[in-house]
């Protein structure tokens, strides 16, 4: 992954995180699989070692064995989850913990199921909360596979019936990341309004984009022989589906709230965080948007991966494609009616979207179908429902994503990507301060990528 592309984008997204306190997008949704994992996590000592996994440099023969060098770095955006444990109990979780008015088990309890490996399958002798996202967080309880997997015949498929997680496999992987990166029904694992509105950042997440911030690993000859690999524009849209089917399931079961209203996490943000005139000559910032048929005055779902999903499925399934638009169209317009409906319209659109995850999972994406769906993010009817932050911020995610997928794979010269950056990175500044958001700024920087994007026909 180009070094270029990670360092822009994570300016993006922190100083997002760092500026927009008071405003904040959500992320998208999942799904049916929840990640669970029933064996005995052994903690991140287990994995260390010079001839294990902390080896100074990358000199392994299958994998690198330098993993827990990057996953504590402590000068990189990969280091993160290393950290993550430390963050609650500095300055700025101190400070969301005292506006919340938790003590010590409190905020085990609403922040430890995401800012440490929860460990459900239990904890070794070696195990530390402290430790933060351990490698077993994602790669699951080594208990029954530690030993073996280090022996010649360990296979990856050994390693896996012993639960160890498919992590190369997109579905696998998105379930995993969301369960932090979006909200899980698990405990200690959900971003309510509450906590937002104690200052917590706010929580965007895409998969393939992510994937490649934190990684620890090579795509080489031998991954590809012992794994399979999905490729970034899979990664992308099954990543997209998987958070849908997570935020609608999480909506329509979890009975959450905050008394009278909904849990408020599941809206956008702006909609309601925006400054008030009764002004005559002021001009209201609400925007109709075709793919939400809801009055004015209505907090509107977050539908960053529904207009996702829609650029992609309307190119590979467009059957799929039009029932996604179909049943999101009726979630909105019953989440403006009525609470049992809404429910009921979440659970319907919650499996299109499992059936969309199901359909690019199973396919390949051409270099056609893919420069199409780039096309579909970034002009035309679509754009019309960039009415709010969150999904102008998601679009332009996508576009660097899929672009950079095609580059990785050859499809397209690594160079003409490279000269589209200030076009993106003019994109990016747009979603830089969500407070500083404006829907028709950000459309007309869209317009200049689509235009470079044009070159790479
Ligand atoms: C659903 C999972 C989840 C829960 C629950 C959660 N967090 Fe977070 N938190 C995250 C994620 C993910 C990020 C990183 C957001 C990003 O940068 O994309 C984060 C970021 C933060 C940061 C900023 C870290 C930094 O590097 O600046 C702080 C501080 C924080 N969380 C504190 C808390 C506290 C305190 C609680 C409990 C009251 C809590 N979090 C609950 C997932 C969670
Ligand atoms: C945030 C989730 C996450 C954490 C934490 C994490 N990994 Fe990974 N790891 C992944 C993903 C995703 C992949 C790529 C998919 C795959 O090949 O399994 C991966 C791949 C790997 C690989 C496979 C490389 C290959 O060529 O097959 C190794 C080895 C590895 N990780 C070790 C570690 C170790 C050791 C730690 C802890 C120091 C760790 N990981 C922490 C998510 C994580
Ligand atoms: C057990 C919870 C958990 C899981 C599982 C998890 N993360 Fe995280 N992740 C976090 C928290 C918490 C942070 C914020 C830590 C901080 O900033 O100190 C974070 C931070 C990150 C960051 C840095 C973001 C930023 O803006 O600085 C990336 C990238 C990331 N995670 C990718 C992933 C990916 C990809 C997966 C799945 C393979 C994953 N994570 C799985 C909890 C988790
Ligand atoms: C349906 C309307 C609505 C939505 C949607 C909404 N909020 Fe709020 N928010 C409120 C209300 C009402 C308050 C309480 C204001 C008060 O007490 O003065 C609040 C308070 C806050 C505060 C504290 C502000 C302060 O100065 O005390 C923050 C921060 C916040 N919300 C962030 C968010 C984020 C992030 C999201 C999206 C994930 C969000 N809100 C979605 C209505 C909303």
């Amino acid at each position: 992954m180009g070094e270029g592309r990670t360092s822009r984008v994570i300016g993006a997204l922190c100083a997002a995180a760092v500026l927009g306190i008071g405003a904040l997008a959500m992320g998208a949704a999942t799904a049916a699989p929840e990640s669970s994992n029933r064996a005995t996590h052994e903690g991140v000592a287990s994995c260390a070692g010079s001839t294990c996994h902390s080896r100074q440099v990358d000199s392994g023969v299958n994998v690198r064995q330098n993993e827990l060098i990057t996953w504590q770095d402590p000068s990189s955006v990969a280091g993160a989850h290393s950290r993550a444990y430390r963050v609650v109990y500095e300055a700025r979780g101190e400070a969301i913990a005292r506006k919340m008015g938790l003590n010590a088990d409190g905020v085990a309890r609403q922040c430890l199921g995401c800012h440490s490996d929860p460990a459900a399958g239990g904890r070794g002798a070696r195990f530390q909360s402290s430790d933060g996202v351990g490698c077993e967080a994602c790669h699951g309880g080594s208990g029954a596979w530690l030993a073996s997997h280090r022996t010649v015949t360990g296979t990856h498929a050994d390693n896996i019936s012993r639960g160890m997680r498919a992590l190369e496999n997109p579905k696998v992987r998105a379930g995993v990341c969301l369960d932090c990166h979006f909200g899980g029904s698990k405990p200690g694992q959900f971003v309510s309004h509450e906590i937002m509105a104690a200052g917590h950042p706010r929580v965007a997440f895409e998969l393939d984009l992510f994937s490649s911030l934190q990684q620890h690993w090579d795509v080489d000859a031998d991954y590809v022989k012992r794994k399979t690999y999905a490729g970034g524009v899979k990664t992308w849209a099954v990543g997209q589906a998987m958070a849908l089917d997570r935020a609608l399931t999480l909506y329509g079961t979890s009975g959450r709230g905050q008394g009278a209203f909904p849990e408020l996490y599941f809206f956008d943000c702006h909609a309601c965080h925006r400054q008030i005139s009764d002004d005559p000559k002021a001009r209201p910032q609400w925007q109709a948007n075709p793919g939400r048929p809801i009055p004015a005055g209505t907090p509107p779902f977050n539908d960053e991966n529904m207009i996702m999903l829609s650029a992609a499925a309307k190119v590979v399934a467009p059957a799929l494609g039009a029932r996604l638009d179909a049943d999101s169209r009726a979630f909105h317009v019953a989440l403006a009616r009525d609470k049992a409906e809404s429910v009921r319209a979440a659970a319907k659109l919650a499996a299109t979207a499992r059936a969309l995850s199901d359909a690019f999972a199973a396919r390949n994406f051409s270099r056609a179908e893919t420069l199409a769906i780039v096309d579909a993010i970034l002009q035309g009817e679509i754009t019309r429902r960039y009415t709010d932050y969150a999904g102008s911020a998601q679009a332009v995610m996508a576009a660097d994503t899929l672009l950079n997928a095609m580059a990785n794979s050859g499809q397209v010269d690594r160079g003409a990507v490279s000269r589209m950056r200030p076009n993106l990175d003019r994109a990016y500044a747009q979603v830089r301060d969500p407070n500083n958001y404006r829907p028709d700024a950000f459309r007309a920087s869209l317009t200049q990528v689509a235009q470079a994007a044009r070159s790479l026909r």
